[in-house]
């Protein structure tokens, strides 16, 4: 029998502080997540300097925690994961120095996890009661990684082994969702506050721009967003009130279209087995319904609570390091620009 390898994983790039048990890269024994969301919704954003102090508040109480729900003890603990980069640099050292504080306090391997990456492991990730275990994503995947700050398709051959095709040459999906939504006057977080402006509105109502690329595996979200600015100006230039509903429900239309029309486009091309998609968009529920709306591919979208930031996809990720020899040594330093690829 192999020998079961626990890791505690440890996620604080951004706003979320984030502590998760998962054993064997796949079964989650506990994931815990501070949302510093509150803090930031008056800032219209994450400001950077809060959010790092915030971490430092959270993240003992939140290891503890995961530990605690997990029922373990640092003594049953096979090494400690954590993310490297990319991310805000103030946030990501607080994470690295718990995980080097307990990997040398508790003498425990420890494994930097680049952050796009964990996204893509969320779909490793299962509930440790279901039964029967869910089928692990088969390479080669087509997997298009949506987040805030990053936006691009990779092909994924093989554990750990990216390839990017291509990549948003301006704003990310993600950051796209939160301009616009600041433009029509929805609050912070934007992507949520869209999806759920959209579901009362005509995705039919404006025809915004899809900018294809063709050629590329690039995107573009700029003009689009630009689109919308130039409506929302009219509009108000006319004294006429904002149809939030109809505007969020046809930028989300044109975002989701951009992204499903060049993955599946991407999947045929490379001839791969099934498509992944991770990252906070990847909550999305009309992007989630387009892709499991179609039945070319088999499509591995992480459940709701993993698609955002959490600590879970960190462990799962580790373990894949883990079991390949990658750890690292304790002078590891935070990546805030680290490119998967
Ligand atoms: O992956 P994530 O939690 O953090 C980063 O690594 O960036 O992604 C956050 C992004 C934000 O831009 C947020 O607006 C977006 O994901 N997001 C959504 C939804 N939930 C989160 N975008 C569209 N629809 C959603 N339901
Ligand atoms: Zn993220």
């Amino acid at each position: 029998m192999t020998k079961t390898v626990r890791i505690l994983g440890i996620e604080s790039s951004c706003d979320e502080t984030a502590a998760a048990v998962v054993e064997n890269g796949r079964a989650l024994l506990s994931s815990v997540v501070a949302t510093q969301i509150e803090l930031h919704k008056k800032y219209g954003g994450v400001f950077p300097e809060v959010a790092s102090r915030q971490h430092i508040r959270t993240i003992y109480v939140v290891i503890d925690e995961a530990l605690q729900q997990a029922h373990l003890s640092f003594a049953d603990l096979d090494a400690v994961a954590v993310t490297r980069g990319p991310g805000l640099a103030g946030s990501l050292v607080v994470g690295m120095n718990a995980a080097k504080g307990i990997s040398l306090g508790r003498n425990l391997p420890l494994i930097g996890v680049n952050h796009l990456e964990g996204h893509i492991y969320s779909s490793w990730v299962y509930n440790q009661d279901t039964v029967p275990v869910p089928l692990e994503p088969q390479f080669p995947l087509m997997v298009l990684l949506v987040s805030g700050g990053h936006t691009e398709l990779n092909l994924v051959t093989d554990h750990l082994n990216y390839q990017r095709l291509g990549a948003t040459l301006d704003d990310a999906a993600g950051e796209a969702f939160d301009k616009v939504a600041r433009l029509i006057g929805l609050p912070y977080p934007g992507g949520p506050s869209v999806q759920k402006a959209a579901m009362d509105g005509d995705p039919h109502a404006y025809t915004f721009p899809r900018a294809r690329m063709e050629g590329t595996w690039n995107f573009s979200f700029s003009g689009l967003k630009t689109a919308v600015l130039r409506v929302v100006r009219k509009l108000q230039e006319e004294n006429r009130s904002l149809p939030v509903n109809d505007l969020a429900a046809s930028f989300q239309a044109a975002a989701v279209d951009a992204l499903y029309t060049k993955t599946m486009k991407a999947a045929r091309e490379y001839d791969v087995k099934e498509i992944l998609i991770a990252g906070g968009v990847s909550a999305n529920k009309a992007l989630r319904e387009a892709f499991l709306g179609q039945e070319e591919f088999k499509v591995h979208i992480p459940p709701l609570a993993l698609c955002t930031d959490n600590a879970a996809m960190i462990a799962a990720a580790g373990y894949y390091r883990y079991i390949n020899g990658k750890t690292d040594a304790l002078d590891l330093d935070v990546m805030p620009t680290w490119p998967l690829s």
